[in-house]
């Protein structure tokens, strides 16, 4: 059949078409364009393998503490310590200043290029609402209220400054975003989660890793991220018995963390996934396994979801790591057997803070008697080695050193900035009755009230400075909600503050500022969400004084706020705002109008919970649905 001759109008259509398609492709955003994979750095990773000694090998795979490594001298170059992590309150010696982090981190380096073949470490930290750990650094509210925002461009650019700040340190990996999605408000880590929604965690979830790492890990601005705690964390069920092998084991008491997530697979992967997948489309470097278990089984030791989903079916081709001695926890009274199995399962890196040494010797027994194929190591350090090579560490002209240029942006005014938008967007409008809010600013006088008024501690939450975080004056450089009350009003206004609400009688309106203290992990599983009496009779107080008042909620997770409706006019979720109080004033004030809609459904009373949106429809009645937030207009 004869061909059909290609006019020269058709071919000059065709290379018009061709050239809009490459234009397009190049105009792909740069963000599109981080999705690459690790696989592209095989070949030099596999080069740099061949010359390493099994003990090498397990070396990279093994991460202690600073603290614990730096403590026995010569530790890090008899174990070929590839990587070291500061847990909560694994700091500096002298303090947590920029200063002293930067220099451990100099430090660190230091001793693990005096290994054969100079490997840099990887220095992890849990950076999860900013560099929470160093003083003066900017933190940002914690993920359940950037949740309530629904802004991913937002999300991506605290991502960015967080990653800013961490390397003004030197130190390159975050075990942030938690990408769980908390199905039950009393665990203590649903602070930790952006929602109950598995929609917007995967949006928000991305968009953070996208900001940390930024579309090329080799960027001295740029740091690798860790999506956890894979996977159903946040699924536990409430179990009230003695928690074994915790403070307080032999008491009786409702507890979820660590716990055991009972639902099907298809369960498991329609809520408690998409997270990860939308991580591994951002090219996330890591990933955590958490302790809890699915289906009685320790996830950390899991080869259907280490391996057979996350690696094989999702693709993900970077690396595992563990949580804090979360292997030894699957089978505690055979911490051999329980190495086998999770190194077997898919674990790459085992964060051992203490137990280095005996998981050393115990692994390389392991591979030495052939329960561990040496394929498996094999396969573990070339995934440690791509990411290490897709950060640039391997470059030899690097001084490895802390860029202490950085220094000048640490902390400043612009980052702070972006943490007031981030507060701004973040807080949600409850009730205003009879439009209290905006408030004026010219009021004769204000009374403010509440043990989280003036209390950056509380603002903060826990991961602050401190693992549980701390109450009070935990980091410079922060504005309370008085502090910002203060700022925002006129000068002929008197603010005055009372810890109880007593004394507002005459003002032209309250503040109450209430809820929770600080605290992290399974130490704010509690089962009883209600306000507490202080916080109550402060409400009451400045009611009694016969005027207008405004409860603003400063915690962790929604409370239970029965008690107060009446007398509450006007209620506000701030949530955790971190530094940046003035973010909060801007909607009382009317700065702006407030946009924030709840991440987290808000129940009616502690015997309806466990309450999200994933339940049977007909049992989901809260107080406050998922997504509810009033506006001034
Ligand atoms: C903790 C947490 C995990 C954190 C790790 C290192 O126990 O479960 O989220 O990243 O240990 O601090």
């Amino acid at each position: 059949m004869k061909k059909a001759g290609i006019s020269h109008l058709s071919l000059l259509c065709l290379i018009l078409i061709s050239l809009l398609f490459v234009s397009c492709q190049s105009q792909v955003p740069e963000q599109a364009q981080a999705i690459k994979g690790f696989k592209a750095f095989d070949a030099k990773a596999k080069e740099i393998l061949s010359q390493m000694t099994l003990d090498e090998k397990i070396g990279q795979m093994t991460q202690p503490e600073q603290d614990k490594v730096l403590g026995n001298a010569g530790d890090m170059q008899k174990y070929f310590i590839g990587s070291v992590l500061s847990g909560g309150d694994s700091d500096p010696t002298k303090d947590n200043s920029l200063i002293e982090w930067t220099n451990l981190y100099d430090r660190v380096q230091e001793e693990a290029l005096k290994t054969r073949l100079m490997i840099p470490a990887l220095y992890g930290i849990d950076a999860v609402h900013g560099h929470s750990n160093v003083l003066g650094a900017v933190m940002f509210p914690h993920n359940i209220a950037l949740g309530c925002t629904r802004d991913p461009e937002l999300v991506e650019r605290i991502g960015r400054i967080t990653a800013k700040e961490m390397r003004a340190t030197g130190i390159h990996w975050t075990f942030a975003p938690a990408v769980t999605v908390p199905q039950d408000i009393r665990w203590g880590r649903t602070y930790e989660g952006f929602s109950e929604d598995p929609e917007i965690v995967k949006v928000l979830g991305k968009a953070m890793v996208m900001g940390l790492q930024g579309t090329d890990l080799s960027d001295p601005l740029s740091v690798v991220a860790c999506a956890k705690h894979y996977a159903g964390d946040g699924g536990t069920e409430a179990t009230k018995a003695p928690r074994p092998g915790f403070p307080g084991g032999d008491i009786v008491r409702m507890w979820l963390d660590q716990g055991d997530t009972k639902v099907d697979e298809a369960t498991l992967r329609r809520i408690h996934l998409p997270g990860y997948i939308t991580a591994i489309e951002a090219g996330v470097g890591t990933i955590m396994p958490s302790y809890s278990t699915w289906n009685g089984e320790r996830c950390s030791g899991s080869k259907r979801l280490l391996t057979e989903i996350l690696k094989e079916e999702l693709g993900f081709d970077g690396f595992l790591i563990s949580d804090y001695n979360a292997i030894r926890q699957i089978n505690p009274m055979n911490i051999k057997e329980s190495i086998m199995i999770s190194i077997n399962a898919g674990m790459d890196m085992a964060m051992e803070p203490g137990g280095y040494r005996e998981f050393f010797d115990t692994l390389k027994t392991l591979v030495e008697e052939g329960s561990v194929p040496v394929a498996r190591i094999d396969d573990a350090v070339t995934r440690i080695l791509r990411v290490k090579l897709a950060m640039g560490l391997m470059d030899e002209s690097k001084t490895h050193k802390a860029d202490r240029a950085l220094h000048n942006e640490f902390g400043s005014p612009e980052h702070r900035a972006v943490a007031r938008e981030a507060v701004r967007k973040s807080v949600v409008l409850l009730k205003n009755d009879n439009k209290m809010l905006p408030l004026s600013k010219t009021g004769a006088r204000i009374h403010v009230a509440g043990k989280n008024a003036d209390n950056i501690g509380n603002q903060c939450g826990g991961w602050t400075i401190r693992w549980q975080g701390q109450t009070g004056d935990v980091t410079p450089g922060g504005t309370t909600v008085l502090s910002a009350v203060k700022q925002a009003v006129s000068k002929e206004t008197e603010v005055t503050y009372s810890l109880d609400g007593t004394g507002a009688e005459g003002a032209a309106f309250g503040i109450a500022v209430v809820g929770e203290e600080p605290y992290a992990e399974g130490v704010g599983d509690k089962e009883d969400l209600s306000l507490d009496a202080q916080d109550i009779a402060t409400i009451n107080n400045l009611k009694n004084a016969g005027i207008p008042v405004v409860v603003i909620v400063i915690s962790g997770r929604p409370m239970i706020v029965n008690d107060i409706l009446p007398q509450a006019d006007a209620i506000v979720a701030a949530f955790l705002p971190g530094t940046e109080g003035q973010g909060i004033t801007d909607v009382l004030f009317g700065d702006f109008n407030p946009t924030g809609k709840l991440s987290f459904s808000w129940p009616r009373s502690n015997a309806e919970l466990p309450m999200n949106i994933n339940m049977p429809k007909e049992k989901y009645n809260p107080l406050f649905p998922i997504g509810f937030g009033l506006s001034y207009n």
